[in-house]
């Protein structure tokens, strides 16, 4: 994938019908999503439990752009090669999942794939200072992991003003995740994210029946930021 910092929609499927993943997959792409958000929880690191490697790989057949999987685990390490295995195109794991997050993206980085390193709300910019020539992405969590639907917490623009001034002019993407909406991504595309990660704000609303208006509520976000 050639890099660029053009504002990318990455809907999550944790907003998806659970017991539609495919036909939910194929209607948020054909609608225009640029990436698909997989959201992986433990019910250890954060206080929810979703997909492990054979949902991943399930999924995998389905998406045709770019799958971007998130995993909210600890220990993380162990599980790596699984997800890599299972059809990532890109990992991400959190800073605070380990006291070795330098080795966790080198771990990611080996398996070929993609490697992004994510930060909670509670850990400032620097944290992932050491790490920018080795990752692809940082994903600023602008919620508190763990699920869908939660309001947006605004510390997280000033966070990715920093991390985006910190990037400087390597190939790194800023993602945000958590209560993006036509109201607050223009605030973290204006502060450098080109990755905006959507739940609610894509899935409300529509079906796969109405994928129509998955359109809608993803033209509204690109219409917010310009
Ligand atoms: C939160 C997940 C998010 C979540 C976003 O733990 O990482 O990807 O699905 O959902 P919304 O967009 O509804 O805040
Ligand atoms: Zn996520």
């Amino acid at each position: 994938m050639t890099f660029d910092r053009t504002v990318k929609i990455a809907p999550s499927i944790l907003s998806a019908d659970f017991a539609n993943f495919g036909a939910e997959i194929r209607a948020i792409e054909a609608q225009g999503a640029d990436w698909v958000h997989v959201d992986v929880m433990d019910g250890h690191f954060v206080p929810n439990l979703t997909f492990g490697p054979p949902a991943v790989k399930a999924f995998r057949p389905h998406v045709k752009t770019f799958m971007d999987v998130h995993l909210m685990i600890s220990p993380v390490d162990p599980y790596i090669e699984a997800y890599a295995d299972a059809g990532a195109d890109m990992i991400t794991a959190h800073v605070e999942a380990g006291p070795h997050v330098h080795r966790t993206m080198q771990a990611i980085k080996a398996t070929g794939k993609m490697a992004g390193v994510a930060l909670n709300p509670g850990t400032p910019a620097e944290a992932v200072a050491p790490l920018l020539d080795l990752v692809d992405m940082v994903l600023v969590m602008t919620v508190n992991p763990g699920f869908g639907g939660q309001s947006f917490i605004e510390s997280g623009v000033e966070k990715t003003r920093q991390i985006r001034e910190m990037i400087g002019n390597r190939p790194v993407h800023i993602q945000i995740d958590g209560g993006v909406t036509p109201q607050t991504a223009p605030l973290v595309v204006e502060a450098g994210a080109d990755v905006l990660v959507a739940g609610s704000a894509v899935f409300r609303g529509g079906s796969v029946d109405r994928p129509d208006v998955y359109g809608t509520n993803m033209a509204a976000i690109r219409e917010a930021v310009g």
